[in-house]
């Protein structure tokens, strides 16, 4: 896994390889943003109920971290942060004290967020820190701006962990309830090729043959010192990066084998609760256990002596009739591995420390989002004599026989089990509010749903309902950018109103505008949009933008080429026109516009200011929806659109598009595409 994300590096999301739009955009960014607005008012209410010494409060003068695990491109990291900043005001922390700290266990990335121009502000200003770190193995995080370094118990506010489609492809045990038996699965994993020269080599992942059998197990799988088959049967068991072929899975099962006896309660409570759960059921239950999640959560919340809120979205499932039948688990390959993640069993694991999940029932969606809370104080006090005496088979039911089912008496097992959880969540009304309202009601998923549908299944989209969506989104510079030629065909022709609207949001897009593919050139689109509405100043300094960014190019320069022949800049329209001639002599467009320039110059003065068109295409005497709006240059005003010179297209790809079951993006859409950047 490593060796792939490694090798592929930020290559994984610019081309589209891994997908990424689904949790990289402004819409999720604000929702994970308000889902912590929520939790910091709440510990803030209870710091003041409960008076000093709540495990909540929040010290101002502590940095409070959001530790965002497997941060690929940072795309999202910048929208959380961003929504952050710009809520600051809202927030009951001050945001001076909020460090961001982006992690991955690859170099690559690293360097790629070091050198990122939409990082560099935060980082500057102490709210960004960046640090490789590997969620499966490492039990500190060296942060590589503030050269400090957060180990366990040294980080006194409680921590904000966010994870993104990582959780899929840590560890996962395999488990099967079948006729009231708790069994593990065992999985094989070959090579459908007789020999593999390079065991590293991420191409074996589409390779891959799976076997899976399965074994009575006791609860006590996860405590090695009472089932001396547990380690062993780890190291086998899970489904995990490259497991069985480098012996990745052995590796972090022997990491965490040690470390998972802190956790033997609660993985013996969970293990538990699914056989008792599923003990009568006929059909049987096939689940996976998140371990590769859970050590990872373990270890981050100890940072701040198991306080904080965890966020996390990934393929996955959070209801227990979810897992419902024998089956194995399906295994996901797209470039990578992943399996769905068992947030429900994360949601137990936090209600047996003491605290509390919050899932979104929502059946349907490729992004699951769950937030979890853990106030600091586990949850073993009352039940702990009856679980040990269970062990060890005192008069209860005696828990390590494969075959028995767990007793229906202990307050461990059945629905009490979750309304535990109901019952803390209660005293966190800003958060379970800011989570229905960002996360439930309408969400992340909801989001990517819509305006996917909206591109996918109506072919004719009206402008009002794309300025609705980017309003929506955020103004989504991706949505903008699948949405531009829409806008460009219908600006010119809308109402004065919506033109207003739109106009109002352009600069948010470009705002939010986050570099990652190069064929997505955000400002060249931009500066086709202002050309549109006549604006070719603004036009001129996004096609600038566009050449700094992404580099130049024939078009760009041809294009503002029109833009200074529209203002009146004769001779500035020439030298661009030439100099897209000198990146591509065969783009017939700009030779044929600088023989129309050469002709207007030689015979009659330059134009006077006074002929030039207006800066903005509502300018004096202008009309609700008037293309035809302002003074417009008479040689202009009744050419079509390509006699006009419309600005050109370069040709992008709508790439990086879904969930990891939404499926990947398709080509441009327009037919008018000319003059392609690699072409
Ligand atoms: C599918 S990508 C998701 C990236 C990002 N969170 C998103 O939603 O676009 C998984 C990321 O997790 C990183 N990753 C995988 N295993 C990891 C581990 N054990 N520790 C830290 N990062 C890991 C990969 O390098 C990659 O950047």
């Amino acid at each position: 896994m490593m060796s792939f994300y490694d090798r592929k590096g930020v290559e994984s999301w610019s081309q589209g390889i891994v997908p990424h739009f689904i949790t990289c955009n402004a819409f999720i960014g604000r929702s994970y943003a308000q889902v912590l607005q929520g939790y910091l008012r709440d510990c803030a209410r209870k710091a003041r109920e409960d008076g000093p010494g709540s495990p909540l409060a929040l010290d101002p003068n502590e940095p409070l971290y959001i530790i965002e695990l497997g941060a690929g491109s940072g795309k999202f990291s910048f929208f959380m942060l961003k929504a952050l900043a710009e809520m600051r005001e809202l927030l009951d922390f001050p945001f001076e004290k909020i460090v961001y700290v982006m992690t991955d266990f690859t170099q690559n990335n690293f360097k790629f967020w070091e050198a990122h121009p939409g990082l560099r502000p935060f980082i500057e200003q102490g709210s960004l820190d960046l640090a490789i770190f590997d969620a499966v193995h490492d039990p500190v995080i060296h942060l590589a701006h503030a050269k400090k370094t957060l180990a366990p118990g040294t980080v006194k506010n409680p921590v904000c962990v966010v994870a993104n489609y990582l959780f899929d492809t840590l560890c996962h045990d395999v488990f099967q309830v079948e006729q009231g038996v708790l069994k593990e699965g065992l999985i094989s994993v070959g090579s459908k090729k007789g020999h593999e020269p390079d065991p590293l080599d991420p191409e074996i992942i589409k390779r891959f043959e799976n076997q899976f059998r399965y074994r009575e197990i006791g609860p006590d799988y996860y405590c090695p010192s009472s089932s001396p088959s547990a380690g062993a049967a780890a190291a086998t068991a899970g489904v995990a990066a490259g497991a069985s072929v480098n012996g990745a899975a052995a590796a972090a099962a022997a990491v965490g084998e040690g470390e998972d006896k802190e956790d033997a309660l609660h993985f013996r409570r969970i293990l538990r609760w699914y056989q008792h759960h599923f003990g009568q059921s006929s059909s049987g239950a096939s689940f996976l256990f998140p371990i590769g999640a859970l050590r990872a959560l373990r270890r981050l919340l100890a940072l701040s002596g198991g306080r904080g809120l965890v966020i996390s979205g990934d393929k996955g499932n959070n209801h227990a009739e979810q897992f419902k039948g024998l089956m194995d688990p399906h295994i996901a390959v797209h470039g990578s591995f992943s399996v769905m993640v068992n947030y429900h069993a994360i949601g137990i694991y936090f209600i047996s420390r003491g605290g509390f999940a919050l899932h979104n029932p929502q059946e349907e969606a490729s992004l699951k989002v769950s937030a979890f809370v853990l106030s600091g104080n586990d949850d073993i006090g009352e039940d702990e004599a009856e679980e040990e005496e269970e062990g060890q088979g005192g008069d209860h039911v005696v828990l390590s026989s494969p075959t028995s089912l767990p007793s229906s008496s202990s307050s461990w097992v059945g629905p009490g089990v979750e309304a535990k959880g109901e019952d803390r969540a209660r005293a966190f009304p800003a958060l379970r509010a800011s989570f229905y309202n960002a996360v439930d009601r309408f969400g992340p998923n909801d989001f990517f749903v819509m305006q996917k549908c909206m591109k996918e299944d109506s072919p004719n989209p009206t402008l009002k309902a794309v300025v609705a969506l980017l309003k929506l989104g955020d103004w989504d510079p991706d949505v903008f950018y699948k949405f531009r030629d829409t806008i460009l065909n219908q600006v010119p022709t809308s109402g004065q109103k919506l033109r207003n609207d739109l106009c109002r949001g352009i600069p948010r897009v470009w705002e939010n505008y986050y570099m990652l593919d190069r064929d997505k050139d955000i400002a060249f689109e931009i500066g086709r949009f202002y050309y549109g509405i006549r604006e070719y100043e603004r036009a001129l300094g996004f096609y600038m933008q566009s050449s700094k960014s992404i580099g130049e190019h024939h078009v760009t320069c041809h294009n503002m080429g029109l833009c200074h022949y529209s203002l009146g800049h004769h001779l500035e329209a020439l030298e661009h026109f030439q100099r897209s001639l000198s990146l591509n002599s065969s783009y017939e467009k700009a030779r044929s516009w600088q023989q129309k320039v050469l002709q207007e110059m030689i015979p009659s003065p330059l134009p006077s200011p006074s002929t030039s068109p207006p800066i903005s295409g509502q300018g004096e005497g202008g009309r609700e929806g008037g293309r035809e709006g302002g003074v417009v240059p008479p040689e202009v005003k009744n050419l079509s659109l390509e006699e006009r010179g419309d600005p050109e297209v370069l040709r992008g790809a709508d790439k990086g598009e879904g969930g990891r079951e939404g499926g990947r993006g398709r080509r441009a859409e327009t037919g008018m595409v000319e003059g392609s950047l690699d072409g």
